[in-house]
């Protein structure tokens, strides 16, 4: 008996903000946007638990799980509604679940930190049989909208899945990997906005992405070439170009929303995942490789048999 993933659900608020609408009050424009992160825009106004509830919702209708099915709620955020209650409770509570519910904060390798350490718990004695694992994030609400250089990177939005005991899939391989004294390029402070040393960023994250993957692979026993779906976080496509190529695997393997969305943080791996999924690709035994990185710095990979 292993863990599967049963169900995926999404959220993203209703107002569009677009490359024009931002040119209109900061120094910057479409093509450029476009050319050096692939986004065209994305969506704002969002609050992390109402995201979440309504994407956790839909992976439990996908599931067929109700909620009494659901074991325990794992909610990925670093832009939770408040210092406490944990915003996972407050989900609990929006779905009327009566499991326990706690947070993970890891910016936005959140969902990998989220997804090892639920599935962990599923295989503990006692460990529950069905588990929503959800990531969301109200980015918008923690972005200087008068900073070209953050402004035009991120968006909010919700995903979820529902992780159940099943015959098939498991989890092959995976990694995490934090460095704290990287801290200082990429942070936002209590009431603040996000700071940014972009360039810097995109260095380390490239790097620290592709040695995650790499050791993900080895642990897992299998090559790049195995890889059938490739899930990287949603930050910039320069970023996800640059991975794929150095760890070997086709861009036609990713399953981008970036171009929509922004970067979602916590969120933007489910997301991806249910792209891939509308894309008809999900097959029963398909390996799927899901990557992130972000503020800490701390990054993630799982590698997956669906
Ligand atoms: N619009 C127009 N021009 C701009 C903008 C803008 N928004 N921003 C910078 N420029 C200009 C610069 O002034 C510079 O001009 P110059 O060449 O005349 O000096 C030029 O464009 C290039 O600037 P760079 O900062 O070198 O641009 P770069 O190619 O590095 O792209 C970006 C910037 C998109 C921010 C990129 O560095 C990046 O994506 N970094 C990674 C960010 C990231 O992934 N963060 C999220 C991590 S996940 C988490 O935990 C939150």
């Amino acid at each position: 008996m292993t863990i599967r993933i049963a169900g995926i659900g999404t959220n993203l608020p209703e107002k569009v903000v677009t490359n024009d609408d931002l040119a209109q009050s900061i120094d910057t424009n479409d093509d450029w946007i476009r050319e050096r992160a692939g986004i065209r825009e994305r969506r704002v106004g969002g609050i992390t638990s109402e995201m979440a509830v309504a994407a956790c919702r839909e992976a439990m209708a996908q599931a067929g799980a109700g909620p009494d099915d659901i074991g325990l709620l794992v909610l990925c955020t670093t832009s939770p509604d408040q210092t406490f209650p944990a915003t996972s409770a407050v989900v609990q509570a929006g779905l009327g679940l009566s499991c326990g519910a706690f947070d993970v904060n890891a910016v936005c390798a959140g969902f990998l930190y989220g997804y090892v350490t639920a599935y962990g718990l599923m295989c503990v004695p006692g460990g529950p049989e069905k588990l929503l694992l959800c990531g969301s994030d109200a980015m918008a609400s923690l972005t200087d909208w008068t900073d070209r250089g953050t402004a035009i990177l991120f968006g909010d939005g919700a995903g979820a899945v529902v992780l159940e005991r099943h015959v098939e899939g498991e989890l092959l391989g995976w990694d995490l990997g934090a460095d704290g004294s990287l801290g200082s390029i990429l942070y936002c402070d209590h009431g603040g906005f996000i700071k940014m040393e972009g360039r810097e960023v995109f260095r380390k994250a490239v790097r620290a992405v592709v040695g995650s993957v790499d050791k993900a692979l080895v642990n897992a026993g299998i090559q790049a070439s195995d890889v059938d779906v490739f899930l990287p976080h949603q930050a910039n496509i320069r970023i996800i170009e640059a991975v794929a190529s150095r760890v070997g695997i086709p861009m036609e393997k990713t399953h981008n929303v970036i171009a929509h969305t922004g970067n979602t943080s916590s969120a933007s791996i489910p997301l991806a995942m249910a792209q891939a999924q509308a894309d008809g690709v999900l097959e029963p035994g398909a390996i799927v490789c899901m990557t992130g990185f972000g503020g800490g710095m701390a990054w993630g990979t799982a590698v997956v048999r669906w």
